[in-house]
């Protein structure tokens, strides 16, 4: 638990920053629980220029719960082109069906429903009752987490320790405000690579650096904080993207499968890895090959 005069100064530091130096990114400027969840899902393993664009196409294409409900799911899959990690539109596809079906198409306000639907976890959960509905939750992806291992607590963090630090952080009535400027700390100031320190409105409380920055990294191992997104080039993962870049635009016979995946002579490779989109909801094996689900 923090003391409450370490909490007080914490959001002393931070307030003014947030307002200041916040980012003029467009799913702020809506309070549409459809438009903020498109944004936290896309934003998950994706960089905000990335997304942006894919954002403001997606919700042309689906302005509503219900649109993209009724729509195929390969037509969600045909939208996330560029986006990386599909099985996310799948889920959004599932959780805007669940909406609609168990819901009425009205967003449910409470974190235990919100984690019902399929592929909302703590975090985005969170992030839809602070950033669409303006209710008090506080929001622990890996930036936050980052900010509270190193600067509020100075050591490595559980998940169950840092989302009761970031509870007891965020001010009554302001998680709006308070929540989109830890993002921007993190995004912008307490970079994983290269924090800029001098530049960090924490700079004076910052447990890490009156330390002198003497224990390794607290971020490391905490709570959300991954160890990043592994090399694209061979990976199993770019298999895949080459199959579903294919695959969007019509089906592929099974005997060009291994070419098109870049594995001409590995069928075993080949197949665990189309399987895999198989299983993910993403594909389907025809009698004319696979083809988008
Ligand atoms: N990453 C996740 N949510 C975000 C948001 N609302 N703004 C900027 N970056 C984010």
């Amino acid at each position: 638990m923090l003391d409450p005069k370490r909490v007080a100064d914490v959001r002393e530091a931070l307030t003014p920053w947030a307002l200041s130096a916040r980012r003029d990114l467009p799913w702020r400027r809506t309070r549409d629980p459809w438009a903020v969840l498109v944004s936290e899902v896309m934003l998950q393993q994706t960089q905000v220029a990335r997304v942006i664009p894919k954002w403001a196409d997606f919700l042309m294409a689906f302005p509503t719960v219900e649109s993209c409900a009724r729509a195929p799911q390969s037509s969600v899959v045909r939208l996330w082109e560029g986006l990386g990690y599909h099985r996310r539109a799948v889920s959004l596809h599932r959780a805007a069906q669940a909406v609609v079906s168990e819901f009425d198409g009205v967003f449910p306000r409470t974190l235990t429903e919100l984690q019902r639907l399929p592929g909302i976890g703590p975090y985005t959960a969170r992030a839809v009752l602070a950033f669409a509905f303006e209710c008090d939750a506080a929001v622990v992806d890996t930036n936050v987490g980052r900010i509270l291992a190193r600067a509020v607590i100075g050591r490595k963090c559980s998940s169950s320790e840092a989302q009761s630090i970031a509870d007891s952080l965020a001010p009554k009535a302001e998680s709006w405000s308070w929540n989109q400027g830890l993002l921007d700390l993190g995004a912008t100031v307490c970079t994983k690579q290269d924090p800029h320190c001098d530049a960090c409105p924490l700079r004076s409380l910052c447990t890490w650096r009156s330390g002198g920055f003497g224990s390794a990294d607290p971020a490391i191992g905490s709570a959300g904080v991954s160890g990043g997104q592994s090399r694209f080039a061979g990976s199993d993962r770019q298999g895949r993207g080459r199959l579903l870049a294919a695959l969007r635009k019509g089906p592929v016979p099974i005997v060009d499968v291994m070419s098109v995946m870049g594995w001409p002579d590995d069928a075993e490779r080949t197949n665990r890895v189309a399987q895999s989109l198989v299983l993910d909801g993403l594909a389907r094996r025809g009698d004319q090959g696979y083809e988008l689900s």
